[in-house]
């Protein structure tokens, strides 16, 4: 028995219009997944792949999808993650063994990461929803966290409109809001954190920017509770325009969440670095990721899985780049010793020798060049602190004071 057919339409990245780019069909005997390219779009000549490593542009040719209980990267890249889930869950009394092709289908095309969209009908439909502005941003805060902590609606067409649209990743409770032709992912403090994790996040996107890369930016709002709430830009919106976007996890063909213990082997920095170089990122994308590496480790950032590392596909030079960085975050509980994602072959624990061992594919031509840039990067982390650090409270200032310390010296080779 095989399911209705699932039609992916993508948002072209050269003119804005919907296209059917292929059809998606699953076994439900076997729980195999296939997703085939329309003949239409490869007749098209159309050059976009909508996963440039798992799924490249290949006609008549039926792809089986090896994670996810049969669902292809880019397709559960364009799905909720926890916090998604969960809204459908309740709002659709759905047992926790639905397969994920049914959050794909569930969540709206509203508010989708990327510029897929899917739906029943071979020509594209996709509806485009008023999205709450800014000025609601506060009662957007309150309803989350209303939804979070199980309490009935504050504002019911709002508490519709959430759990109606629950398509972007991600395990904390968040929404979009937009504000002229701008998106922003609005994540607030919720009662579970053991810190102010969105002030946290909101320092730590502005201390990376400061020091010279490339990440998402951020404003800081506090609501009449005090409590605070970050809004994130998003990369993947402007206006009525979707950008394509692929995961860090459907880069490395790995699980995430959920991959098994063995599959680990396959989240490392330096192999992201070539599947981006793989898909056509110039170098100075590979060497950003090196940076952020670096960053996550002074700061220690070890939540950097699979899924907060993504690419994105520029119009306008015909290119995927690496995407901004988000969702880096200071662990407030412990200061980590390794990173989620190696470091070099084998290796996530945080050192210099270990940083440097596969410089070279990060694009380094050798490990000296890597080891100098290596150095200017630390001053420039280290000098920088003190132009976000006057937004923190004390403990949180010293604290991450302490670990910057700390680790430069070990970077340096000193620890
Ligand atoms: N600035 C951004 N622009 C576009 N997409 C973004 C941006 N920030 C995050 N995303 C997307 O939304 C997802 C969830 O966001 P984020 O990682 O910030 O949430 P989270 O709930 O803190 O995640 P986690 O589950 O890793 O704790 C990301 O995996 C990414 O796909
Ligand atoms: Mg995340």
């Amino acid at each position: 028995m095989t399911s209705r057919p699932l039609y992916i339409y993508l948002q072209r990245p050269d003119n804005g219009e919907w296209v059917t780019v292929g059809r998606y069909t699953l076994d439900l005997a076997t729980n195999a997944g296939k997703f085939l390219y329309a003949p239409s779009y490869i007749e098209s000549g159309f050059a976009w792949s909508i996963d440039p490593v798992n799924l490249p542009l290949i006609p008549n040719h039926d792809f089986v999808a090896p994670r996810y209980s049969g669902l292809h990267d880019a397709l559960r890249d364009a799905s909720p993650d926890a916090w998604g889930k969960l809204l459908l869950q309740k709002e659709h009394q759905l047992p926790s063994n639905t397969h994920e092709s049914k959050y794909l289908v569930l969540a709206s095309n509203a508010d989708r990461w990327g510029a897929l969209a899917v739906g029943k009908t071979k020509l594209p439909s996709v509806a485009n929803t008023a999205f709450p502005k800014l000025p609601q941003l506060d009662a957007l805060a309150q309803e989350l966290l209303a939804i979070a902590e199980r309490r009935p609606p504050v504002d019911a067409k709002l508490r519709r409109r959430l759990v109606g649209t629950p398509s972007i990743g991600g395990a904390r409770a968040k929404a979009t809001i937009r504000d002229g032709d701008d998106y922003w992912l609005v994540k607030p403090f919720l009662p579970t954190d053991t810190a102010d994790i969105p002030l946290l996040e909101h320092v730590a996107l502005q201390w990376g920017t400061l020091a010279g890369m490339n990440f998402a930016k951020t404003v800081l709002h506090r609501l009449s509770g005090e409590q605070s709430v970050v809004r994130v830009l998003r990369f993947d919106r402007h206006g009525e325009r979707r950008f394509m976007t692929i995961s860090g996890a459907s880069l490395l063909g790995t699980e995430y969440p959920g991959a098994s213990s063995s599959e680990v082997a396959r989240w490392s920095y330096p192999r992201l670095a070539e599947e981006l170089r793989r898909i056509g990122a110039p170098v100075e994308d590979w060497k950003e990721l090196f940076d952020r590496m670096v960053f996550n480790a002074v700061v220690g950032n070890d939540d950097d899985h699979p899924r907060n590392h993504a690419a994105i596909y520029q119009p306008s030079e015909h290119r995927w780049r690496l995407s901004p960085a988000f969702d880096v975050v200071p662990n407030s509980d412990e200061t980590p010793k390794r990173l989620t994602l190696q470091v070099s072959v084998g290796t996530f624990a945080i050192s210099r020798a270990a940083f440097l061992a596969d410089a070279v594919r990060f694009g380094f031509k050798t490990s000296q060049e890597a080891a100098s840039h290596l150095d200017a990067l630390l001053v420039r982390i280290e000098s920088t602190f003190g132009q976000v650090a006057s937004q923190l409270p004390t403990s949180l200032r010293s604290m991450l004071l302490d670990r910057l310390a700390r680790n430069v010296k070990v970077l340096s080779g000193l620890l």
